[in-house]
């Protein structure tokens, strides 16, 4: 058998005990993976979203958020606000481009599917964007959007989830 290129990811829901590292996972993938597209001010100001833990833990709580893990240590986060709505997907840089991210998404495309949504739209950061669009996601629109006193921006996309993703049976 072929070894592994990479250790084995996994998933598990979110845990309200989460909150510190996956706030830590959000500051540093900020800092560590958007340089190439956002000022160091910009980064900064998105960063510090995660500075106020009890909104942070709160906003991934009212969500169904899924925490990816490698050797059971959290590395990532989705969350999906409301049916259809990616709000949030960071990866620590220390496991990015090891597939931590199309694990959280196909997850949580399933689990959207299954809960009856149709479509995901997602307000993709232009550093996300390549990885939306490699997934089917397409743009819809540019935004612009303010972090604190720092203007940033990103681009709403869309994927419409496939009739076959939808459980059970489906009316003649
Ligand atoms: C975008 C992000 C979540 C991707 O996480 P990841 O775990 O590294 O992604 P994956 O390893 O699953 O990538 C799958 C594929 O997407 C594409 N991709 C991922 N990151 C990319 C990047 N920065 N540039 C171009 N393509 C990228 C590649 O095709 C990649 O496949 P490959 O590594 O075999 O080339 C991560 O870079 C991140 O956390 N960025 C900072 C926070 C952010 O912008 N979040 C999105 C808010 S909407």
């Amino acid at each position: 058998m072929m070894a592994q290129a990479f250790p084995q990811i996994g998933l598990r829901p979110f845990l309200p005990a989460d909150v510190p590292i996956l706030a830590a996972i959000f500051a540093a993938s900020v800092e560590g993976l958007t340089e190439d597209d956002y000022s160091e001010n910009q980064r900064d100001a998105w960063a510090a979203v995660a500075d106020d833990e009890e909104a942070f833990g709160k906003r991934l709580g009212s969500q169904l958020t899924l925490v990816a893990t490698l050797q059971g240590s959290p590395v990532g986060f989705v969350s999906l606000k409301g049916a259809d709505h990616l709000d949030m997907l960071y990866v620590h840089p220390g496991a990015a481009r090891q597939g931590v991210a199309s694990a959280l998404c196909d997850a949580i495309e399933k689990l959207a599917g299954a809960r009856g949504a149709t479509r995901l739209t997602v307000d993709a950061s232009d550093t996300a964007e390549p990885f939306f669009k490699k997934r089917g996601y397409a743009g819809e629109s540019r935004n612009t959007v303010t972090v604190g006193d720092e203007w940033l921006a990103n681009t709403t996309m869309k994927k419409m989830l496939a009739a076959n993703d939808q459980p059970g049976e489906r009316p003649s």
